[in-house]
């Protein structure tokens, strides 16, 4: 049965395609737009010609369909103010505040957030100038963290074994301007060693709910080698993070956050990521981000049981205490399949061949960076595709997957063969004890 609502997905990576494909699934849905999307997103919702940084277009095109819902899938629109935006004009819209998106625009404010609220994260100097951050390199000890304040698309974070890396990271960011005015501030930062989790939560402002945890692989290459890129596959649930653990987190650093948000006066609806890494000393955050994780919710939400459009719209109404809200036992891994070159300079533009045999092989293969080229559908970003298998257990999800990925195929595609791969072997380690 077809419903009614009518909701606008701004956006157009593998996150967004995961997105659409759920909420495409509710009985609740009537029309379904997004902004700008890509081919595969093409096939569940309408494409719209607007870029997700155009806040003023977007409110046009929502104002003009009669949208009832907007999601917003990237930082960069909830950090410059789309949800003030909306909201001001009587809209209804999914995500955080500018206030509240900070916890990700700003990593000072993240960090001085954090510290106030007695959340656990590495020990850090913010520095509003050059002399200050040289100052906090000399009076600590290397290996170091150091972060442009600003959004930097994942980029602007240099780990530097000795302090004249650092030195260099701070010449990059803040004085060469590598990544324009996210630069104008640094966070000096403790290095932090531990796997690394990434725990999504939906938030209405007071109550939340967890999606599975899971794990992403941000280096290029296997063994976690190469330089870091926007994600290259991740699996969920965790097998490394046990039930205590995860309750350890919800009483230290979930719960912690939500009430200093409110504390703060900046709490509302939208999802908050906790990227955290799982210290020797206890887990730790590392960053907040103020929207779903890309590719995490390509493994994530195919295991979200249940109406993904309610849930959403309950908790931007505030009402997430009443709506059902589950997640399936079972194991998720999605492998993303990368243009050649990525995350350097790379070519687009090349056929992609073999996607409906990834489909019959079981998989869900999400587009990240695809593009409808004369019928046909071609390359048209740095991560290509994100092919997502669920089993029962994350040993057969990741096979599976993988098999996937070997159906498809387009000029210079290239993948990790170890997405999950040290979960199960620490995995396999638990079971021999
Ligand atoms: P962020 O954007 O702050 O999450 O940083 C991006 C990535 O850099 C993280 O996912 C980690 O892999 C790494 N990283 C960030 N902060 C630290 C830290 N304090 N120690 C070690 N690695 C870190
Ligand atoms: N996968 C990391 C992120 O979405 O920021």
């Amino acid at each position: 049965m077809k419903g009614t609502m009518k909701v606008l997905i701004v956006g157009g990576g593998g996150r967004e395609h995961a997105i659409a494909w759920k909420i495409a699934q509710s009985p609740e849905l009537g029309e379904l737009y997004a902004a700008p999307g890509n081919a595969g997103i093409a096939a569940v919702a309408e494409c719209v010609g607007v870029r997700s940084d155009d806040s003023a277009g977007l409110l046009a095109f929502a104002e003009e369909k009669g949208v009832d819902l907007t999601i917003v899938g990237p930082e960069a629109p909830l950090v410059a103010g789309i949800v003030d935006l909306f909201s001001a004009r009587g809209l209804e819209v999914f995500g955080f505040r500018r206030d509240g998106a900070r916890l990700e625009g700003s990593k000072v404010w993240a960090k001085e957030f954090m510290r106030r609220h007695g959340i656990p994260t590495a020990g850090f100097a913010a520095c509003d100038d050059a002399a200050s951050a040289l100052a906090a390199i000399e009076r600590g000890t290397p290996p170091f963290v150091v972060k442009a304040d600003g959004l930097a698309a994942g980029k602007g974070v240099i780990v530097a074994a000795t302090r004249e890396e650092a030195r260099e990271a701070i010449e990059l960011l803040m004085l060469k301007k590598e990544f324009g005015a996210a630069g104008n501030r640094l966070v000096v930062e403790e290095f932090l060693e531990g796997p690394e989790v990434s725990i999504l939560s939906l938030f209405d402002g007071a109550a939340y709910r967890l999606f599975a945890p899971s794990q992403d692989h941000k280096r290029a290459l296997d063994g976690d080698r190469g330089p870091n890129t926007g994600g290259m596959g991740a699996y969920a649930p965790v097998p490394a993070l046990s039930p205590a653990m995860l309750e350890w987190i919800r009483a230290s650093i979930i719960e912690p956050t939500f009430e200093g948000m409110r504390a703060d006066g900046i709490a509302g609806a939208g999802i908050l990521y906790f990227g955290l890494m799982l210290t020797a000393d206890g887990p730790k955050v590392l960053e907040y981000n103020c929207r779903f994780g890309d590719p995490e919710t390509q493994a994530v939400l195919p295991l979200f049981d249940g109406d993904l459009l309610a849930a959403i719209d309950a908790a931007a109404r505030g009402e997430l205490d009443g709506a059902a809200f589950s997640n399936s036992p079972l194991s998720a891994a999605c492998v993303v399949v990368a243009s050649g070159g990525y995350p350097g300079p790379y070519r687009t533009g090349f056929e992609i061949a073999g996607l409906d045999e990834a489909e019959c092989r079981g998989c869900v293969v999400f587009h990240a960076g695809t593009a409808l080229r004369d019928g046909a559908i071609v390359t048209a970003g740095g991560r290509v595709l994100g092919v997502t298998a669920v089993a029962p257990g994350l040993g057969e999800a990741i096979a599976k997957a993988y098999r996937g990925v070997d159906a498809v195929r387009f000029e210079g595609a290239f993948t990790r063969g170890d997405i999950g791969a040290r979960a199960l072997v620490a995995g396999e380690r638990k079971e021999q004890r």
